[in-house]
């Protein structure tokens, strides 16, 4: 029952761009990890984040093939910006042809790089960060982006039950997403909402003093 509801959900989630589509076929057609990509309802997910909040500065950690990044340059307003962060050239090209067929380079900045240490260099401060990189670093990821973070800013992280991982806290991984979602939850700066969304999506807002 939970699968077909899943299916129904994805089918009642608007439909993508050829450009989206393009990514999730060529990510499938050409790698074994296609399940890594976010997907229809998490980019939706974004895309609505980024138009109510009128986010225009945002950064995501973990570009893969580059659907989230995709899904929200889509929807930014005229001069806004999406920084992403990817080591892995092989997915970037993926990536590279999808946003070259969108029209929407100009808004997309990618940086190629461990981001474990590029995320540190970045000066900016961001409407809207999407966390989806190596799950044994989440909690150092929150603790070296929050101050990048504009007040009123959102924090979003996927994978936040890491497939039921966080329940049994039986390896590292499970235990490092275990140890960010309570840090998002007990961090009074912060109010937090996790949604049941595919592996589960967090959605944290940065409280405005
Ligand atoms: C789950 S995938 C991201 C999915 C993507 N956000 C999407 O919407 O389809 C995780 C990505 O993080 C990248 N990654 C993992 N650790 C990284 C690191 N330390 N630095 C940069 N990229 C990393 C992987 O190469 C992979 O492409």
């Amino acid at each position: 029952m939970k699968e077909e509801l899943q299916e129904y959900a994805k089918q009642h989630t608007s439909r993508e761009s050829e450009a989206l589509q393009f990514i999730t076929k060529a990510t499938a057609e050409e790698l074994q990890y296609d399940d890594m990509l976010s997907g229809r309802q998490i980019g939706t997910m974004l895309r609505l984040l980024v138009q109510t909040s009128n986010a225009s500065n945002i950064l995501e950690v973990g570009m893969f093939t580059g659907y989230a990044t995709l899904s929200m340059a889509e929807v930014l307003p005229e001069g806004g910006k999406i920084t992403a962060l990817e080591m892995n050239t092989l997915y970037m090209s993926i990536a590279e042809r999808g946003f070259d067929m969108s029209g929407l380079k100009r808004r997309i900045n990618v940086i190629h790089g461990n981001a474990r240490k590029t995320c540190r260099e970045l000066t900016d401060e961001y409407d809207l960060i999407f966390l989806d990189a190596d799950k044994q670093n989440y909690p150092q990821y929150y603790a070296d982006l929050k101050p990048k973070l504009k007040p009123g800013g959102l924090f979003v992280v996927d994978n936040v039950f890491w497939y039921g991982g966080v329940i049994e806290l039986n390896d590292r991984k499970s235990r490092a997403v275990h140890e960010l979602n309570e840090m998002l939850v007990n961090d009074p700066d912060m109010e937090t909402v996790m949604l049941d969304i595919r592996d589960g999506l967090t959605i944290s807002r940065k409280r405005i003093r």
